[in-house]
């Protein structure tokens, strides 16, 4: 077994080492810096995969987070993580890592970038206790030398935006957030984004987007503002209210793969419903088979139901494709409800 790691490592240092070679002499990575006052879609481990992301195209261009992408099995090549990362037949992608592991982490930036990453974000705010305990994710909110370190090993080694994920500090006694970025930005970060909640609060309370007003006057590079933006409403609140250069959008896209760019104003469609809206969740169902196998029907459950959330029978709909296992029948099920489905208090 360690031997069997050990030719594993082998091959990723002589891929990294082909890596470094194209990186040198590739124009296509000069930096592309990450544009001001722009909306993008949030990471969300589970959701923002490869079918997801292709079905959120459908309606335009704006800037798409990848799921969390662990660098410490990228770098021992397990197949799941290494296929999370190419992202090359797809444009306006960053990658998010996590991870504390220097030489893993700088591997997996090159390997984002190589495969046509815009930016390369480190994930600094999930709660998740796996994370955790290994001092990964919102760790590193309490192990600020670690986090300057990864963010500096990196920054030096790719050429495209490095920017950190996380939230307002630990618990409502550590809300350090602008120590914390202040650091971050002074080891290269280029952007960061601020869940506005603390690691504690999870995802109760509301987002406390006046908190990273101070963060904004404090630091130079780009700040984005994330936690509760669903609609036109409350993206205009949140940028005014955080005086933010831009805003993620996360559970706002949940059986809305649209709303990204409808809030951004660069949508291709504005009404979706009926017969357009049938298309899309049965495309969406075969992209998630194509790409899973049987897997994809038991993935795309959720999505189905945050689809049919609000429309008339949404309960009766889920209660029955939860109980199917043909993926044809669920397809023809699909198509029955979203043909001729009506909004709730309509
Ligand atoms: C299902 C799910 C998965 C998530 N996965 C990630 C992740 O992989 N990386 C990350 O930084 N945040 C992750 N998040 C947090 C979101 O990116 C976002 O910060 C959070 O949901 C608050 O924004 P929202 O109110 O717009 O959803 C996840 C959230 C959800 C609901």
């Amino acid at each position: 077994m360690t031997q069997l790691v050990e030719t594993v490592r082998e091959d990723v240092d002589k891929t990294s080492q082909q890596i470094d070679k194209v990186l040198a002499g590739h124009k296509m990575f000069t930096v592309r810096p990450l544009k001001r006052s722009f909306i993008c879609g949030a990471p969300m481990a589970g959701v923002t995969d490869k079918p997801f992301r292709m079905i959120c195209r459908k309606f335009g261009n704006e800037t798409l987070f990848t799921e969390m992408i662990g660098v410490n099995s990228l770098y021992r090549r397990a197949a799941s993580t290494c296929r999370m990362i190419r992202i090359a037949d797809e444009q306006n992608i960053v990658v998010q890592l996590v991870g504390i592991d220097e030489t893993a982490l700088v591997y997996a930036a090159k390997e984002a970038v190589f495969n046509g990453a815009i930016g390369v974000d480190i994930n600094m705010g999930c709660p998740v206790k796996k994370l955790i305990t290994n001092g990964s994710g919102a760790s590193l909110m309490k192990n600020v030398e670690t986090a300057v370190r990864l963010v500096s090993a990196v920054k030096e080694k790719i050429d495209v935006p490095v920017t950190v994920k996380t939230r307002l500090g630990w618990d409502e006694k550590q809300k350090d957030v602008v120590s914390f970025a202040k650091k971050l930005v002074d080891a290269g970060a280029d952007g960061i984004t601020i869940h506005a909640r603390t690691k504690e609060q999870g995802y109760s309370g509301q987002a406390d987007w006046k908190a990273l007003q101070a963060l904004k006057q404090a630091v130079d590079s780009p700040v984005f503002v994330n936690g509760d933006i669903t609609d036109k409403q409350s993206l205009q609140s949140a940028l005014n209210i955080s005086q933010a250069d831009g805003a993620m959008i996360g559970r706002g896209m949940l059986g809305r793969p649209w709303i990204l760019h409808q809030l951004a104003g660069t949508s291709t469609q504005q009404n979706i419903t009926g017969k357009v809206l049938a298309d899309l969740v049965c495309e969406h169902l075969e992209m998630m088979l194509s790409y899973y196998g049987k897997a994809g029907l038991f993935a795309m459950r959720k999505h189905l139901a945050w689809y049919a959330k609000g429309y008339v029978g949404h309960a009766e709909f889920c209660r029955k494709m939860f109980d199917m296992n043909d993926e044809k029948a669920v397809c023809c099920l699909v198509k029955a409800f979203f043909d001729n489905a009506e909004k709730q208090g309509e």
